[in-house]
């Protein structure tokens, strides 16, 4: 796919490198980020981007043998961005010097601009406020001595090149991190760098509809394509794709796995039945799976328990489809991006749930993956572009494994069913406040104890639950919602009063890290 105009991001392992490519996609440009391994002289050429960004990165260019960028870089006529460790690089490979630092520099600096530098170009709207900037730095190096052809243009206390630039080979670079939020005029440096470099804007929803639509034709040809769908926003943005690409060579599978939310499994077969024409097999397999968990409660083995089994049933039913030569799955840029460790290793772990992993190597199926570029909020705008309902794509992500890892200890056919209702009750509440958008993911888990209670005259000895609320950009943080005491208290009554078998409810207020997002 090369439709568009490309920025090639050099990966150095900066723990931000992503947010790089997420400020160039709000602007609407498309970005590859690779790892500096694996880029030489000829991916450039292949890329053909209009433009580089050397990243950050955790080692130091005075290191001997530490990453450096193909030096054939420097003379393909390309305009150059490094930043932090990316510039160090520059420098050191242009004939600058840096020096691993006495005055190593982290968190908020304010740069102010060299006095006889005109602040037009890719500078051009910076240092207004107070004649400085504030910026986010994280370096234990720094460049001492400019390669020849540069000037500085701003200094900081700790760094004395802050920004430098050679305008004529329109190379630049600087030693904070303009892709971080702490750094307010970040995005309007790295916007006024890629319009200098005569990007356009050209990587919008409709035009990436219709790349892949055609990427999709190309690669499957005549051949039947088949997509695991689990109703969640990933893999039903990617079915929809795909039927639009091909008709009739998809056919789509459903597993129920008996661990779905309440009324789930016929929410997503009817959504698909009665807005997409789309060949569906509903499989109701949860009296496998749900056999098959009996009398375990250790987290690892149910969600061992649950991969096999998922792969066991697709496969089934996979194999009563004629002639299925791909699979199709939704993942996501953030599993794909091979960034790069300190010490080389990836620095991504790839969620394999969601995905039938395994799968395409047991049947020597052939992958198809046309989110593979897209971060999940772009997949959202996607769907929002093939006529998703906007409350589909809104949805709360839903794990692999399901209500399993919301139930410790034993699962049982009664605990399902009371915390499927407990949920439905929470959820419900959460969208009459208008919270749903605010919140991340909301959830009850039923706790495996029982509890005493007193409700009219009689004592109660039920389940207690606790609610789950948590705000969080990717999942891999996350903050407990703050609910009103109010909001609490009437979601505590109406789980007690609506939901026979639960007679007491927690709220957790754990953040992650310490805690993680589900329970188990
Ligand atoms: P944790 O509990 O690790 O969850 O903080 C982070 C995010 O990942 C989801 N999650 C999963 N998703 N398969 C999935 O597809 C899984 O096995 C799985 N486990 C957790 C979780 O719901 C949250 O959004």
């Amino acid at each position: 796919m090369a439709q568009h105009q490309t920025l090639l991001i050099i990966d150095f392992g900066s723990q931000v490198t992503q947010l790089i490519a997420r400020r160039l996609r709000e602007l609407n440009i498309f970005c590859e980020i690779r790892p500096y391994q694996a880029v030489t002289e000829a991916v450039i050429q292949e890329i053909a981007p209009l433009a580089v960004i050397l990243s950050g990165g955790p080692d130091s260019v005075t290191r001997d043998g530490s990453p450096r960028a193909p030096q054939a870089l420097f003379d393909m006529g390309l305009p150059i961005f490094g930043i932090c460790y990316g510039q160090q690089v520059m420098m050191e490979q242009l004939g600058g010097k840096v020096e691993a630092g006495h005055h190593a520099e982290y968190g908020r600096a304010y740069v102010a601009p060299t006095a006889d530098h005109k602040l037009d170009g890719i500078f051009a709207g910076l240092f207004l406020t107070e004649g400085r900037e504030q910026v986010w730095m994280s370096h234990g190096d720094r460049v001492t001595a400019l390669a020849p052809g540069f000037e500085v243009i701003g200094t900081s206390p700790n760094a004395p090149f802050a920004i430098t630039a050679d305008e004529s080979r329109k190379f630049y670079a600087v030693q904070f991190h303009p892709e971080v939020h702490h750094t307010p005029n970040g995005k309007a440096l790295l916007e006024n760098f890629v319009r200098m470099a005569g990007f356009t804007g050209d990587w919008t929803m409709a035009a990436y509809r219709e790349e892949a639509i055609k990427t999709i034709r190309e690669q499957v040809g005549d051949k039947q394509v088949i997509c695991g769908l689990s109703g969640g926003v990933d893999s039903s943005v990617t079915a929809i794709l795909l039927h639009e690409a091909i008709g009739e060579q998809l056919t789509c599978v459903f597993v129920d796995h008996g661990l779905l939310r309440q009324n789930e499994a016929a929410e997503v077969v009817k959504m698909f039945r009665d807005n997409y024409n789309i060949k569906l097999i509903a499989a109701d397999e949860a009296d496998l799976f749900i056999g098959a968990l009996e009398g375990v409660s250790d987290p690892e083995v149910k969600r061992k328990t649950i991969g096999k089994l998922f792969i066991d049933v697709f496969q089934k039913y996979a194999n009563e489809i004629e002639g299925a030569e791909f699979l199709a799955q939704g993942t996501l840029y953030p599993d794909v991006i091979e960034s790069v460790s300190f010490s080389g290793g990836p620095s991504v772990t790839i969620k394999s749930h969601h995905n039938v992993g395994g799968l395409p190597e047991k049947m020597g199926l052939k992958l198809v993956e046309p989110l593979r570029e897209l971060f999940k909020d772009e997949v959202r705008a996607l769907g929002r572009e093939l006529g998703l309902p906007a409350d589909f794509i809104g949805r709360h992500p839903f794990p692999g494994p399901g209500l399993a890892i919301r139930c410790p200890g034993e699962i049982t056919r009664e605990k399902l069913a009371i915390l499927q209702k407990a949920d439905a009750v929470y959820i419900d509440q959460i969208r009459k406040h208008g919270l749903y958008d605010d919140i991340w993911q909301a959830f009850v888990a039923i706790l495996p104890v029982r509890t005493v209670g007193v409700m009219g005259d009689g004592r109660t000895y039920d389940y207690a639950c606790a609610l789950r609320a948590v705000t969080s950009v990717d999942g891999m943080t996350a903050d407990y919602y703050p609910f009103t005491h109010e909001f609490l208290g009437e979601t505590a009554t109406r789980i007690i009063n609506e939901v026979k078998g639960i007679n007491r409810v927690t709220y957790d207020i754990t953040s992650k890290p310490p805690g993680t997002i589900e329970w188990e």
